[in-house]
């Protein structure tokens, strides 16, 4: 109701209820009161299809009571709870309130159980089956969209159960990613690579990096090329944590494997992100999170199933 700008709607919607309520009390007391005129037989007098007969039966008393009964509840109801316009109600309930005491409640009964998580090392959260449960719920509901729900990523989204790493695969190096995001750029590169030949050239030295099939004439060509591609994937291709330029010698693409994918990364460049999780999760989430992200690739038993 404070949506509204002005009271009138507020009167409008409450006058409408409160006239509703006493319309109800004034057709059960007038028709309690007015006396059909019935023939001995206890019948009005209309009569349908030659002898249908309509009978001048009282309302039933039962029936007649749960009327005024429900008049009499809709009264209380509305004294007490929100319901008439903008009144609150005398009990002052309002559903943020009741919110907000469900999860304090709730804060309050898994408090000892974070308590004793905040007392173990993230490498013993990870082998704790109930930190573990809490961890595969949380990350089904804040990760597995974008890592699946197998945790094993897709094109872009990087496979957490497997030991290759961006941005490192510590138990620091995790909540700090959880934490505060990570963002993977990697610059259009066509242009200080050379022409577009040149560009297929350093394609294939990439690939020649992982054993992956590839020509090794272009190979042998594009290596020296491959010096602009040094800075962060350093001068042997197994890359650099602290930016997330990830190690080409593994055989394992973020974003596509083969000649294709690689040319497009070197012309069209990326940048990648994962957002950063700390307002939208408490620090003790998160430690659970990185607890079980770290135990997928260190501890499969005890995670996703
Ligand atoms: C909107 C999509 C999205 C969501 C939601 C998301 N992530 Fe990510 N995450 C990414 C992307 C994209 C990357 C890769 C960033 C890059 O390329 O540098 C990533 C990277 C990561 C990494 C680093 C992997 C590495 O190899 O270093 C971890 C760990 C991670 N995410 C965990 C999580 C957890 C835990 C959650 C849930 C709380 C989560 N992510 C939610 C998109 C997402
Ligand atoms: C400024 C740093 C930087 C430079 C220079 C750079 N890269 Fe990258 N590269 C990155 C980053 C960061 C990513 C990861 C992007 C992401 O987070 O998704 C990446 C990703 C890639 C990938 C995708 C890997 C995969 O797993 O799918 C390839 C291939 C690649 N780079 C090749 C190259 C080549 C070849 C060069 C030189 C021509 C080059 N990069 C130069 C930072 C760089």
């Amino acid at each position: 109701m404070s949506d509204f700008t002005s009271d009138f709607w507020s009167h409008y919607v409450a006058g409408i209820t409160i006239i509703g309520i006493v319309a109800c009390f004034l057709l059960l007391w007038t028709t309690a009161r007015k006396k059909v005129a019935s023939s001995s037989d206890n019948t009005t007098g209309h009569v349908w299809d030659e002898n249908l007969a309509e009978m001048n039966n009282p309302l039933p008393r039962w029936w007649v009571w749960l009327f005024v009964i429900t008049l009499v509840f809709g009264i209380v109801y509305l004294v007490a709870y929100p319901g008439l316009g903008k009144f609150g109600g005398k009990l002052g309930w309002t559903e943020q309130k009741q919110y907000e005491a469900e999860m304090a409640k709730a804060k309050a009964e898994l408090e000892p159980l974070y308590a004793r998580f905040r007392a173990m090392k993230i490498e013993d959260l990870a082998k704790d089956p109930q930190a573990m449960a809490i961890g595969d719920r949380l990350f089904m509901n804040n990760c597995a969209q974008c890592h699946g729900s197998d945790a094993r990523g897709s094109k872009g989204f990087p496979n957490l159960t497997d030991n290759d790493w961006l941005h490192g695969g510590t138990p620091e190096k995790i909540q700090e990613t959880i934490t505060n995001g990570r963002i993977g750029i990697m610059p259009p590169m066509a242009a200080a690579v050379g022409t577009a030949d040149d560009v297929r050239n350093v394609a294939h030295y990439v690939l020649s990096l992982s054993n992956s099939p590839h020509d090794s004439v272009r190979a042998a060509l594009g290596k020296p090329k491959f010096a602009v591609c040094a800075a962060c994937h350093g001068a042997d291709g197994k890359g650099n944590q602290d930016i997330g330029a990830p190690n080409l010698t593994d055989d394992i693409w973020l974003h596509g494997y083969g000649e294709d994918a690689i040319i497009a990364m070197i012309n069209n460049g990326k940048t990648n992100q994962m957002p950063a999780q700390k307002d939208k999760l408490t620090e003790d989430q998160i430690r659970v999170l990185t607890a079980y992200v770290w135990g997928l690739s260190h501890n499969p038993k005890s995670v996703g199933k």
